[in-house]
């Protein structure tokens, strides 16, 4: 069995802070990472920065930097976001750090020594934001429809790759369930997007430009630069050591990806284009491409001009960074577009983390501090049939966070709550205090076991919350071993139910 798992988020323009969008993505990939890391030893997060290209160039030209100095910036408030919201990254790549570009020399190299690469006049409208020509076709009244700007008219002598050679090697890979290198682009509904599109025919496509300095020279050409996005996609074999020929390469490790995560804005360039430069130098593909949806905010695309733009910052003030990572997470279908409205945020927090699992938490561990000064005793013959129903509620784990179903992998802590909170009304402790303790007992050490698992749960969604569970419930047992072994009830190893700390507040 494999035992490394590499994921991917898109590595974000360094042109701007970052906005809920791009801490979408992220937050996705950390939960993932972490549930990951309970079952696999070699688990590699990669996110990082796109610093090349003319929207870099002009965002710095307008704060009167040099683009480096201004990516520097950028840079320390990519990385101070993902701290806030507890990302934990394995590795930071930057378009411009060294052993990026040099990898990007190579496999230029390469594909240009396989012939796959070769010079021709080109003459196309370029969409400066989006970095990419547009068809006449796409355009909305002579504006990029995602923009709303003029694409600038470029006619130049430029070199092209063979796209269009890997036409029906993609289609087959993407198509074929059973072939060894089958590529899965997930949801279902973008993968025959891309093949509907697919099927439609294949341009080569530009790769270098003549008059952009801010990028990395063609290694067989330096009068031309190499078109950002080729730039970009290598970032994903660039930072586990592409061009490192030695024999410690984390290359061999890691390669191909488990998943590259994104959403549908950038997905042709992840499914179509990244994969047929791969199978040009004969690299196998990753086996996953995963979009979720584009979401916009209290009904409307988030944009500087309407002042929408909302930033993970601002959520964490509000509700903290568990929360924040739980409400972007749940507020629609992974995978599907959605709207995010902050409204909903807070009835959410409330119903489902203040109501549901922080007063099941709390209800919980008050009365077994109440009724047995925290000392709950293991009941005859545990786990009884009523408590290993949970089994079932858990079982799904491992299978959501394998098809990248953040959404449903988080469902299941609700799941959990709902079932204990049911459970506690159903068997009336207060009641049984009065004519059975050991029922009594039975019944608060089997809510506790649920408490327990929210908190597994809760390590790779809200980490910070997980810890505190653990905590007020003094447990001994290592977190990610609980984790491993998800099919069998582990029973509880502490000693003594602590005073709960209040997980979350109730927002007015
Ligand atoms: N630099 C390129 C990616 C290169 S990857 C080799 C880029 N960067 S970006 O900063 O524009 O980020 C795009 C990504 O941000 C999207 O694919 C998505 O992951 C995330 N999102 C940005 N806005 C979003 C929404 N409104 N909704 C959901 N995700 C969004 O493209």
């Amino acid at each position: 069995m494999k035992d490394s798992y590499y994921i991917t988020t898109p590595i974000y323009y360094a042109n701007d802070v970052l906005h809920i969008g791009h801490t979408y993505t992220t937050v996705a990939a950390d939960i993932i990472t972490r549930w990951k890391k309970n079952s696999v030893n070699n688990v590699f997060f990669l996110t990082g920065s796109d610093e090349h290209g003319s929207k870099i160039c002009e965002a710095a030209k307008e704060k009167n930097k040099e683009p480096l100095a201004y990516c520097n910036e950028i840079v320390d408030s990519f990385k101070n976001t993902w701290q806030q919201l507890n990302i934990e990254y394995t590795s930071f790549i930057r378009t411009t750090d060294t052993v990026h570009i040099l990898t990007v020399e190579k496999f230029i190299q390469a594909l240009y020594d396989n012939g796959d690469i070769y010079k021709s006049n080109y003459e196309g409208l370029y969409c400066v934001p989006c970095e990419k020509f547009l068809s006449p076709t796409e355009l909305v009244n002579d504006l990029c429809p995602d923009h709303n700007t003029k694409p600038v008219k470029q006619c130049e002598e430029n070199y092209f790759f063979r796209l269009s050679k890997y036409r029906d090697q993609l289609i087959e890979l993407i198509t074929n369930k059973n072939h060894l290198q089958h590529f899965d682009i997930l949801p279902e509904q973008r993968r025959n997007e891309v093949l509907g599109k697919l099927k439609l025919g294949l341009d080569d496509i530009s790769i270098s430009r003549t008059n952009l300095p801010w990028a990395i020279p063609l290694p067989f050409d330096k009068s031309q630069t190499i078109y950002v996005w080729i730039d970009a996609l290598l970032n994903y074999i660039s930072a586990i050591g592409y061009a490192d020929d030695s024999e410690k390469t984390q290359f061999k490790k890691f390669w191909p990806a488990d998943v590259h995560l994104l959403a549908k804005d950038i997905l042709w360039f992840h499914s179509v284009i990244w994969p047929a430069m791969l199978l040009a130098l004969k690299l196998p593909l990753p086996a996953k491409v995963f979009s979720h949806g584009f979401f916009t905010v209290e009904g409307q695309k988030m944009s500087k001009t309407i002042g929408n733009v909302l930033h993970a910052e601002d959520l964490v003030k509000i509700y903290g960074v568990d929360a924040t990572r739980f409400l972007l997470l749940t507020a629609f279908p992974f995978g599907s577009d959605g709207d995010i409205s902050l409204a909903l945020f807070k009835e959410k927090y409330n119903a489902h983390l203040a109501n549901n699992i922080g007063n099941f938490v709390s209800r919980v561990t008050n009365m077994a501090q109440k009724y047995f000064n925290g000392k709950v005793t293991i009941p005859e013959n545990w786990p009884d049939p009523e408590i290993t129903e949970i089994l079932k509620i858990l079982e799904p784990a491992d299978t959501h966070i394998s098809n990248v179903r953040v959404d449903s992998f988080i469902e299941i802590m609700i799941s959990l709550s709902s079932w204990g909170n049911l459970y506690i009304d159903k068997n009336a402790p207060w009641q049984l205090a009065k004519t059975d303790m050991k029922a009594l007992e039975k019944v608060l050490y089997n809510a506790l076991i649920i408490i327990k698992y929210i908190a597994v749960l809760s390590s790779a969604v809200m980490p910070e919350s997980a810890v505190k569970i653990w905590k007020t419930i003094d447990e001994k047992q290592d977190i990610q071993e609980c984790a491993r072994n998800l099919a069998k009830l582990s029973p509880l190893t502490g000693s003594n139910v602590n005073k709960p700390e209040i997980l979350f507040l109730k927002i007015l």
